[in-house]
């Protein structure tokens, strides 16, 4: 079965064709063109900026790679939300417009089940990704979420099943980052340029606050290591332009934000006593992050899945493989006149 997904929830514009098979699934194609340039200059994104280049560059993208006709696709699957509302819908638009006219069956896709999906998109060789069952997470699993709008622990018991345990009770993991990138005069987006940073910094020269470590809960909060950061550098403004300054200042921020995101899911793990970890969403493009979980959970011996680079940050090969699994159950296909996107759905 061959599925075409359509993800433009917020500032990438992407499409792409997997093939989902008894033995697992593969990329055929994944195109994202990326809106970062335009929202560099508002050091953010734009809502209604990112809905208008969606819909300059969706429908000739479709165009170039895609039949007219659909010929091949078997169904097609759109992230329906969460995100930015007038971003969602110019995806979803789209979507139950070519479903209507291809007579193929919609599936609606929540973008954070999308992310966890990433991780059955192996790499393998240049351009595609394949992974057989084998080689597949195993159920159930623990996923960490961590992207800019969320941060969330969410057990895996089947696909198309999924609990919330923990979330964010303020700003989310990539939602730090991007602001004390901001602090830091880096740019936008500010997570990656904060790991560049951080390579040549001292992880302790600055003791930031691990929120909420000491409850036993598995929620999380990154409003005070935020509010910490910005007050080290008022503290300290003449020594702004001290690249020694800012690289301490960025990695012992992301020392502090690796170390509650692994301490918080090794908790959790004990409780649910998960057959695999998940790594999902932007912030799993984080190379500290990926290694620290990895190498916790080693001791342990819990396997952890990291997804591969290409598919951390948002793509629609992740949305393609969530549909897959959805549309082996007809009862999860939308009437494709009525479809709407939600900014808030959940799963
Ligand atoms: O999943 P994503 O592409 O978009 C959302 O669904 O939000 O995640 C984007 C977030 C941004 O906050 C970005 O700064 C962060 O992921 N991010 C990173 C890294 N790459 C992207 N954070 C830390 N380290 C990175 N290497
Ligand atoms: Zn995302």
């Amino acid at each position: 079965m061959k599925v075409f997904g359509i993800e433009t929830s917020c500032d990438e514009t992407a499409i792409a064709l997997v093939k989902g098979e008894d033995e697992g699934i593969s990329v055929e194609l994944s195109k994202i063109f990326s809106q970062i340039e335009t929202h560099e200059e508002f050091g953010g994104v734009v809502p209604e900026v990112a809905a208008r280049i969606h819909l300059e560059k969706l429908l000739p993208m479709i165009a170039k790679y895609i039949p007219r006709d659909g010929a091949g696709v078997d169904a097609i699957a759109v992230t329906a939300g969460p995100g930015l509302s007038p971003a969602l819908r110019t995806g979803v638009e789209t979507a139950k417009t070519l479903a209507w006219l291809w007579k193929k069956p919609l599936v609606p896709v929540s973008h954070l089940e999308g992310h966890i999906y990433a991780n059955w998109l192996a790499e393998n060789g240049e351009q595609h990704g394949s992974v057989t069952e084998n080689s597949a997470p195993e159920l159930p699993a623990l996923c960490l979420i961590v992207s800019g709008g969320h941060t969330e622990l969410i057990v895996m018991t089947d696909h198309g099943t999924f609990e919330r345990i923990g979330e964010t009770l303020d700003d989310a993991a990539g939602e730090a980052f991007d602001k004390v990138a901001n602090m830091l005069e880096l740019g936008y987006p500010g997570g990656p340029k904060i790991e560049i940073l951080a390579k040549d910094g001292k992880l302790d020269a600055f003791d930031f606050p691990r929120g909420l470590l000491d409850r036993p809960d598995f929620n999380f909060s990154f409003s005070g290591v935020k509010t910490s950061v910005l007050y080290t550098l008022r503290k300290h403004e003449e020594r702004l332009r001290d690249d020694q300054f800012k690289e301490d200042i960025a990695a012992s921020f992301q020392e502090a934000v690796v170390d509650v995101l692994v301490q918080k899911t090794l908790h959790a793990a004990e409780e649910v006593g998960p057959k695999s970890i998940i790594l999902a969403g932007g912030v799993a493009a984080n190379k500290p992050l990926r290694e620290r979980l990895q190498s916790s959970f080693k001791e342990i011996g819990v396997p952890v899945f990291v997804p591969p680079f290409r598919y951390s940050l948002d793509n629609a090969a992740m949305i393609a493989a969530a549909g897959y699994f959805r549309a082996q159950d007809a009862e999860n296909f939308t009437d494709p006149l009525t479809l709407k996107a939600d900014s808030n759905l959940d799963f």
